[in-house]
């Protein structure tokens, strides 16, 4: 082979791999890592698209180089000569990417099993994925529910998830893992968040008419915060002695109907001061007394009807059938009285107030 050839090929190569690895470096394709298992798989991520560069710059020189050189002139009707197989060759083009894929079967393998290894004092946080809100409640704190996902920084947690219906899945784009939800199933996810921050959680499994309305925040806070946090949690989960109450959680049945409404995740679509709930997806239920009148029916026979069969009235302004149809049947006959009694009478009280 001829020096200039070499150099040609050469030159070709370098521009090239040089035009790939600026559309490979240039845009963010990436969210900045927000945990110690998105830095591991970008390594993986950047190792592999390194290969596949090489191997770029290489395929592409070559075949520049013979479009440029090795054109057939118009008037030449003839085959090429006949070409027969070349020992060496076939061996190096099978052992380099042998190699290659060999090694990114190890790196995955060694990034795979380092991401799910549990630290010794891993926080277990309990999962449950419903038709279209996730609740997350903590065993460290008397199983206290929230809607949002608080973890504390440098601390390896571990998901355990379950499902009330379909199969939902959990994605944290800047932790980089994904898992699905399956019924009848506890899937597993592990974390060790690296970044303070609030980031998104999305539902990425197409689980109905809300899917696209299904998400909450993953909210990282430092250690000290965070079991700040929790402690308190867990004193109001505990029964709370009646003096320190600012709810409106007066009797038994609507203490009862409280913890229904955070046990099956209605925080996750509603706003209602009394459960400090803040959802957007579906009716303000503070409103629940003029949305009543506006149905034409009784408050209380109203509230049960909503939860019962969700599309016989919607409020005018919110997505019909996003509500499950099936929501009352998750819910026992006591928790659906009084899941209904305490919805009546925190929006009696949200009404007397404004
Ligand atoms: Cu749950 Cu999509």
């Amino acid at each position: 082979m001829r020096r200039g050839s070499i150099v040609a090929l050469l030159a070709l190569a370098l521009i090239a791999g040089g035009v790939a690895a600026a559309v490979a470096l240039v845009p963010a394709w990436l969210p900045e890592d927000a945990s110690r298992q998105a830095g591991r798989i970008a390594f993986v991520f950047w190792f592999v698209i390194a290969i596949c560069i090489v191997i770029f710059a290489v395929v592409a020189a070559v075949m520049i180089y013979a479009v440029m050189h090795f054109r057939v002139p118009e008037d030449d009707l003839e085959d090429g000569p006949p070409v027969h197989g070349h020992t060496g060759l076939e061996i190096t083009w099978t052992v380099i990417p042998f190699l290659l894929v060999t090694s990114i079967a190890i790196v995955s393998a060694i990034v795979l099993s380092r991401n799910d290894a549990q630290a010794r004092d891993t926080l277990h946080v309990n999962v449950t994925a419903q038709q279209f809100a996730f609740t997350f409640s903590y065993p460290d704190a008397k199983n206290a529910t929230s809607p949002v996902l608080r973890l504390p920084k440098g601390r390896s947690v571990e998901l355990y998830m379950r499902s009330l219906d379909v199969i939902h899945s959990v994605f944290v784009p800047q932790f980089s893992v994904k898992e699905d939800v399956v019924p009848g199933l506890v899937t597993q996810l592990h974390i060790t968040p690296t970044r303070l921050g609030t980031f998104p959680l999305e539902c990425t499994e197409l689980c109905g008419l809300g899917h696209s309305l299904m998400r909450s925040q993953a909210i990282v806070m430092t250690p000290a915060a965070f079991d700040a946090w929790l402690k308190q949690q867990a004193k109001s989960a505990a029964p709370a002695p009646s003096t320190t109450s600012t709810s409106t959680t007066s009797t038994p049945a609507s203490a009862a109907g409280l913890s229904a409404f955070n046990t099956y995740g209605c925080s996750g679509c509603h706003t209602l001061t009394a459960a400090k709930a803040t959802g957007a997806v579906g009716p303000n239920l503070d409103k629940l007394v003029s949305y009543a009148k506006q149905a034409n029916q009784p408050l209380a026979a109203f509230v049960h009807e909503s939860i019962v069969d969700p599309n016989a009235y919607v409020q005018q302004g919110y997505p019909k059938g996003v509500m499950p149809q099936n929501f009352a049947q998750k819910l026992t006959k006591s928790e659906l009285d009084a899941l209904v009694t305490f919805l009546v009478e925190s929006a009696e009280s949200a009404s007397k107030k404004g």
